[in-house]
């Protein structure tokens, strides 16, 4: 694997190709990510992966700082796994050489709800980010995990709506044996929180269940799972029964009528902020 710091090494490195896939990160690599890169593999070569901690997408009261830079380790991983062939890990200088004023602001519509309600300014960064890496990479296809399902929608949007050519891929959360969605913020947890942490996921298990049983009232659904974590120390921002194609709130007959619906939900273990869904 090939490891570069500068855009101008990466095009160095990919001149002339045409069907590189890509899989943006921001390192600390765990199974997840591996399996994103699996999966580029067999849609195109070579695979190129980045590590860039984007301040961009950082609230001012959020864990920039204290985000794990992991960068060797993170090295020692993709060599074992053998699917990268190039990898980007540029500086703050490099992707940021000057302010970046120029931003790719998303519909209020997608980015200010649910996760964008919550961390204002978040998927602004993002957009301008993976833009940003896919200007420097040109990739024909690029993969992002269903965890950050928002994020996800965000950038299919995005590509859409400015006719990038990079085929948006999806991979399936990849989860611990007891449930618990894989995420570089895992870490964080203490024991006792780590312990506790599965129970995200068994809310969102409980939704679904009693969606397809034929509760059809999103907002009881909702205040029922928020309950349940609440009266577990939970600190919930928000857990909520939405529409897959738009992430909008779905009538009590849309449920009824088996729209693709999906439970989304933000939590928090003392300082440690975890994100999940669960397809329906
Ligand atoms: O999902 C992430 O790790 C980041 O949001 C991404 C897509 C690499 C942009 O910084």
């Amino acid at each position: 694997m090939k490891v570069v710091h500068t855009i101008e090494e990466l095009r160095d490195q990919l001149r002339g190709q045409l069907r590189v896939a890509f899989v943006p990160t921001m390192g600390n690599l765990h199974e997840g990510h591996l399996a994103l890169m699996k999966l580029a593999r067999q849609h195109g070569d070579p695979v190129v992966a980045s590590i860039f901690v984007n301040r961009l997408q950082f609230g001012p009261n959020e864990d920039f700082d204290r985000y794990p830079r992991t960068l060797v380790d993170d090295i020692e991983k993709l060599e074992r796994a053998r699917d990268v062939y190039v990898l980007f890990a540029p500086n703050e200088r490099e992707m940021y050489p000057e302010p970046q004023n120029f931003q790719i602001q998303p519909p209020s519509d997608l980015g200010g709800i649910l996760e964008g309600e919550f961390r204002p300014g978040f998927f602004t960064g993002v957009s301008t980010v993976v833009l940003k890496l896919f200007s420097c990479v040109q990739p024909s296809v690029a993969v992002f995990g269903k965890k950050d399902y928002q994020q996800l929608m965000v950038v299919r949007n995005m590509c859409r709506q400015f006719q990038l050519p990079v085929n948006i891929l999806a991979h399936e959360t990849v989860r611990d044996a007891d449930g618990l969605a894989l995420s570089s913020r895992n870490r964080f947890l203490e024991p006792a929180q780590r312990s506790e942490a599965p129970q995200l996921f068994v809310a969102l298990q409980e939704m679904k269940a009693r969606v397809e049983e034929g509760h059809v009232d999103p907002d009881a659904l909702e205040r029922h799972a928020i309950e349940y974590l609440r009266k577990r120390g939970w600190q919930v921002d928000y857990i909520s029964l939405r529409r897959q194609r738009d992430l909008l709130a779905p009538t009590a007959s849309e449920i009824s009528a088996r729209e693709p619906l999906v439970v989304v939900a933000a939590a928090r273990l003392g300082s440690t902020r975890l994100i999940d869904n669960l397809e329906i």
